[in-house]
């Protein structure tokens, strides 16, 4: 099938209150109209034209990075009008799919229903319907006697019957492009709200002896379009749920599905333990037996085997290797790689830094700009001072490495293999292998000192 997709896009989308245009507001961190273009593509079409028109360039601007052809509607005369501007970019001999760009959570699955129900004959078009409890402000399918679809009325032309008609017309259509461009040359204004109803085609169809054939969906966020930040935020919410029991499937255990947000891909391994808040951004990778403690937020990194993540954590742009232990209330900034079994603790600041195996930071610390070798233990408190105001340098510290607490590196400085630092030091000069290095001011004891008191009044 030469199928070819028509994304409508071209509504302002007012009761959004917002100077962004509506397709551009988001779900999981990606545009509504991102949503659908990559649903679209799922399907393999040979062409995907999107019709823009409120916000100008806005929208075909944001989303150059897809191959879609982009067509303005200068002025937004209805529905038909649209698609008819869509028309102009599809091959006669396509199978065109009408999708809409503010209607982002429609599957792949009924599409592809839809699409093999609407090629059951030559004279065939599909329609997407849904059956709701309220159906005020939808076109409703009207069928004869037989079942057999014969138009769509919209709210404001129907009648008090039609009113009653509970199934509505979603928008989603399927129709071969050289009969659809027939029908809506046909269209007229004359209607409620001197619009181009693209619903008239249907009655057209009827009329030359095509057969509407209809998939209804069962699962009404499906079908659900944005006009208000209440439809945003709820369409959210079931998206991430979707996302939750796709993961629930693969073995993931979540310890509330209602309260995980990915936002990108998130791909995991065997036996992954996420806890409750945790949220997910742009590509992240978990290995077998990763644990996410609460409220963590990993963004674009790549999580080893056996990985602890405990609360409060933050990973950004980082591998972290096998069987690390982060956490809790660690940071872990961009450029960081940790090899294998590396711990990381509490109020541990991490930034574009190579830590080799086994070594521990466990407390306190700023690293940054630092390679560090394995089996390092760097004490409480140790700050690698990285910045000099406009420069920043490196650190570099062996393999075997002990740092006594509230030590600064002031970098750039290299620590050798084995060397002990004393605590409190402030090295600014390297430190060679396997000797103590310390500077720390003699201790001293001032006899007989006495603390000033408060004078009693
Ligand atoms: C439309 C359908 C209605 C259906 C409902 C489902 C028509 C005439 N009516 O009504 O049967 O139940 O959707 O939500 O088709 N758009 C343009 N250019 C325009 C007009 C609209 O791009 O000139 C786009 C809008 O941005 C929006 C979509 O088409 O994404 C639907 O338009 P809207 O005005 O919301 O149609 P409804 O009145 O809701
Ligand atoms: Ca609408």
């Amino acid at each position: 099938m030469n199928l070819q997709v028509i994304i409508l896009a071209a509504g302002k989308g007012t009761r959004m209150r917002s100077s962004l245009p509506k397709v551009l507001h988001e779900i999981a961190n990606t545009p509504l109209i991102e949503h659908v273009i990559c649903t679209a593509k799922s399907l393999n079409p040979k062409k995907i034209i999107g019709v823009f028109g409120h916000g100008g360039d806005a929208v075909p601007r944001q989303m150059s990075k897809h191959d879609v052809c982009w067509v303005e509607q200068a002025e937004q005369l209805g529905t038909g009008h649209a698609v008819k501007q869509g028309m102009k970019e599809i091959d006669n001999d396509a199978m065109v799919l009408v999708l809409y760009g503010d209607v982002p959570l429609t599957t792949t699955e009924t599409l592809s229903s839809l699409l093999s129900v609407a090629s059951h004959s030559d004279t065939s078009i599909g329609l997407l319907t849904a059956r709701l409890h309220n159906p005020t402000g939808y076109g409703r399918v009207v069928r004869n006697g037989t079942g057999i679809v014969q138009r769509i009325v919209e709210q404001k032309d129907a009648s008090d019957t039609e009113k009653k008609i509970n199934e509505v017309n979603t928008g989603i259509l399927v129709a071969p492009a050289k009969e659809l461009k027939t029908w809506l040359s046909g269209l007229s204004n004359k209607n409620a709200q001197g619009e181009y109803y693209l619903t008239d085609i249907f009655e057209m169809a009827a009329q030359c002896g095509f057969t509407v054939q209809t998939i209804t969906s069962n699962a009404l966020w499906e079908v659900e379009g944005v006009n208000n930040k209440r439809q945003l935020a709820s369409l959210e919410r079931q998206h991430q749920r979707l996302i939750a029991d796709r993961l629930m499937e693969q073995g993931v255990t979540l310890m509330d599905p209602a309260r995980i947000d990915v936002r990108g891909a998130l791909t995991v391994g065997n036996d992954c333990l996420i806890d409750i808040n945790s949220l997910f951004i742009g590509d992240v990778s978990l290995g077998d037996g990763v644990q996410v403690g609460a409220n963590s937020i990993i963004k674009n990194s790549k999580i080893g085997a056996g990985v602890r993540i405990s609360p409060n954590s933050i990973i950004e742009n980082a591998t972290i290797g096998d069987d690390c232990e982060i956490g809790p209330f660690a940071r872990i900034r961009p450029d960081t790689v940790l090899a294998n079994k590396v711990k990381v603790g509490n109020f541990v600041e991490i930034k574009k830094s190579n830590i080799d195996t086994g070594s521990k930071i466990s407390h306190l610390s700023y690293v940054g700009d630092t390679k560090m070798g394995a089996n390092v233990n760097v004490g409480a408190g140790t700050i690698t001072c990285n910045y000099d105001g406009v420069n920043k340098s490196l650190t570099e510290i062996g393999d075997n490495v002990f740092i006594g607490s509230d030590t600064q590196l002031i970098a750039p400085v290299k620590i050798g293999n084995g060397a002990t630092i004393g605590a409190g030091s402030t090295i600014s000069k390297n430190a060679p292998s396997a000797e103590l290095t310390l500077s720390r001011p003699k201790q001293l004891t001032i006899k007989g000192w006495q603390r000033p008191a408060k004078k009693i009044k």
